[in-house]
């Protein structure tokens, strides 16, 4: 069964880039950056992972045409990693030389743990060519991302740090709130001392306050890092950050295949479910 879209208005920008870009632009207007994210994941068919590599290589195409203040963020598995992790790595590569050639910035979202490994093995390589072209994301709550984050930022990689949006059992990764809050912390706090310019992803407040405050201890400026959060959500936080002079970047996914998307979204928190209803009974 399909839902109409109008369930998931509220977390997607729109079906197709035409309907997203306004939406970008109105952003941009209010000296917010966007991260674009065609949405999908797990494509089978060589056939399909071509088609979104093109896809890909055409929204940077549109971003640089439309002049938007925009980089992009893929799935690996959109690009063919559960086919084929060569023929995956490929692609990015593909994709990487289009975006070096056009200046241009592509992220590789971080999926479930089994694909950890391969992404952060392809992203070491793609960074060895493309270097400030792409970037990585790691999640707060797997207890192999202490070593990870000690190896990327030793790379001076660029980096998204993320709680974790995926069901992981405990062997894998952290279960609670707090513990998941402090190593959270404790990563991001390496990010900030050794890599040139960490992205911090999240909506929590007690995360966003405490990164002011470790910033502010260490004297580390607000032009060295950004806060990223994800569209439809905490505006009026984006806003007053970005009075206040910190950089902010919304995540603006868009395309037809959001129902993953927006069911983890429902999942993370309970006052989605409610943004959701409230929107469908305002159409
Ligand atoms: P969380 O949902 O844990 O909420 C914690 C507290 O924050 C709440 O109790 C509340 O106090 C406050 N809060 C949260 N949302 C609020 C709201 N809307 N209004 C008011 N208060 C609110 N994950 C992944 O696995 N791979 C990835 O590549 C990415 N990429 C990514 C990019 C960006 C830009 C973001 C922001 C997030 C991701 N994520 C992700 C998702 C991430 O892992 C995580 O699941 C979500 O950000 C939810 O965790 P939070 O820290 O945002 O708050």
């Amino acid at each position: 069964m399909k839902l109409p879209f109008a369930f998931a208005r509220r977390f997607v920008a729109g079906e197709n880039f035409e309907e997203a870009a306004p939406k970008v632009e109105d952003l941009n207007n209010r000296k917010i950056k966007v991260t674009l994210d065609l949405l999908g994941e797990n494509v089978r068919d060589r056939g399909t992972a071509d088609q979104t590599l093109a896809n890909y290589i055409e929204l940077l195409n549109k971003i640089n045409a439309l002049e938007l203040d925009a980089s992009i963020s893929i799935k690996l598995t959109m690009m063919g990693l559960d086919i084929d992790p060569s023929y995956a790595r490929d692609n990015v590569f593909t994709l990487l030389e289009s975006a070096q050639k056009k200046n241009q910035f592509v992220r590789i979202d971080m999926e479930g743990s089994d694909y950890v490994a391969p992404t952060i093995d392809i992203f070491k390589e793609a960074f060895a060519e493309y270097g400030k072209h792409v970037g990585i994301v790691v999640q707060a709550y797997l207890h192999r991302t202490k070593e990870d984050v000690a190896e990327l930022a030793e790379m001076g990689a660029d980096v998204r740090m993320v709680k974790g949006a995926y069901k992981e059992p405990e062997r894998i990764a952290l279960q609670n709130m707090p513990a998941i809050r402090d190593a959270f912390k404790e990563y991001t706090s390496v990010l900030l001392q050794k890599t040139p310019y960490p992205r911090i992803a999240t909506h929590d407040y007690e995360l966003i306050q405490w990164t002011k405050e470790y910033t502010q201890q260490n004297h580390i400026g607000q032009a060295r890092y950004e806060f990223q959060m994800l569209f439809g959500l905490r505006q009026t936080t984006c806003e007053e950050l970005t009075d206040a002079g910190y950089n902010v970047r919304i995540y603006v996914p868009y395309g037809t295949m959001w129902f993953p998307y927006f069911s983890r979204r429902l999942k993370e928190r309970k006052e989605n479910i409610w943004f959701v209803l409230y929107n469908l009974l305002r159409k």
